[in-house]
């Protein structure tokens, strides 16, 4: 047996639901139940899964937030240490400091944050719905005003497309595998690729989502693929571990990274190999060291502020 087999016997026999996210290795997707972007990873966790074990193939904040949907599950992480930038833009002290410049303001977070620093928020959205969820907020709080971080590139997506006076904190906050793109990335692509459409996470600079033909999340970009034909192919402006799977699921068509440096560490962290140790470890004294735990006063207040987003989305 390679060890994908050994992953689905073992799988099966622990009963255990593998949750990935498209940033993960591809091996990670052949082998994963079911594979979405931040909403539909969370909607999935809430809604659809039976089993006792939740193993989570993605960075910690995700892990935390379906342990935060499923308190009576138990979630493992294969590997705790791989954190994400974007959320360490963001503490929960750090809001509270805002909240006294700016009373009565509601504050949204982006998924990407820590489940501590959720419990300190309003409502959180993620790059499918943050125009939806940030004017729902707006309106129930009576006001034209939001504080939203942490990613300023998500903030700045969001002040153009709304009414809406959108403050970002902290002001600096980005993605640095999205921020990385630039406008002379784009001229490049074009250049090699002419008529090739572009897709642009809302994660990357402003500049850069001006010359998009799409911007979307990870899901909204396969989308986009299915639904629209071009023989020039795509150019994928966001982590690269998405252009594996659209190559996987679209042999036919024709994909370009907009920078192949945009690739995120900690997300190729899953590999098989650390999932079937967290596997093997389930029922023996080694499996406490997988297992994501959010302490409950935490857990209760957080859960306020994705359930909300659940709802509104
Ligand atoms: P998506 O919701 O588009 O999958 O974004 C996830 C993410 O973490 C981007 O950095």
């Amino acid at each position: 047996m390679d060890i994908s087999e050994k992953i689905s016997a073992l799988k099966t026999e622990k009963g255990v639901t593998i949750l990935a996210h498209y940033y993960t290795p591809l091996g990670v997707h052949k082998i994963a139940d079911r594979i979405g972007d931040s909403l539909g990873l969370s909607k999935i966790a809430k809604n659809e899964v039976d089993t006792d074990y939740i193993l989570f193939a993605g960075v910690l904040f995700m892990a935390e937030t379906a342990s935060v949907l499923n308190p009576a599950k138990t979630i493992l992480s294969p590997d705790k240490s791989a954190g994400c930038p974007l959320a360490n833009f963001l503490s929960g002290d750090d809001i509270e400091k805002y909240k006294i410049q700016y009373p009565d303001i509601p504050v949204v977070v982006y998924v990407n944050t820590t489940a501590e620093t959720k419990a300190h928020t309003d409502i959180c959205c993620t790059s499918s719905n943050a125009i939806k969820i940030s004017q729902k907020i707006a309106e129930e709080h009576n006001t034209d005003t939001i504080l939203f971080g942490p990613d300023k590139n998500l903030a700045s997506y969001v002040r153009d497309r709304t009414d809406l006076k959108v403050i970002s904190i902290p002001g600096l906050g980005n993605c640095p595998r999205h921020n990385l793109f630039t406008k002379m990335d784009v001229v490049n692509a074009k250049n090699t690729h002419p008529n090739a459409i572009l897709l642009v996470h809302p994660e990357a600079p402003p500049e850069v989502q001006q010359m998009a033909d799409y911007i979307g999340s990870t899901s909204g970009m396969l989308n986009y693929v299915h639904e629209h034909e071009n023989d020039a192919g795509y150019i994928i402006g966001t982590e690269i571990g998405l252009m594996d799977h659209l190559i996987w699921k679209n042999p036919s068509k024709k994909f370009f990274p907009l920078n192949p440096k945009s690739l995120c560490e900690n997300m190729k962290k899953i590999t098989l190999e650390k999932i079937y140790t967290t596997l093997k470890s389930i029922g023996t004294p080694e499996e406490e060291q997988f297992q994501v735990k959010v302490p409950s006063h935490i857990a209760q207040k957080a859960l306020l502020s994705i359930e909300k987003m659940i709802d509104y989305s």
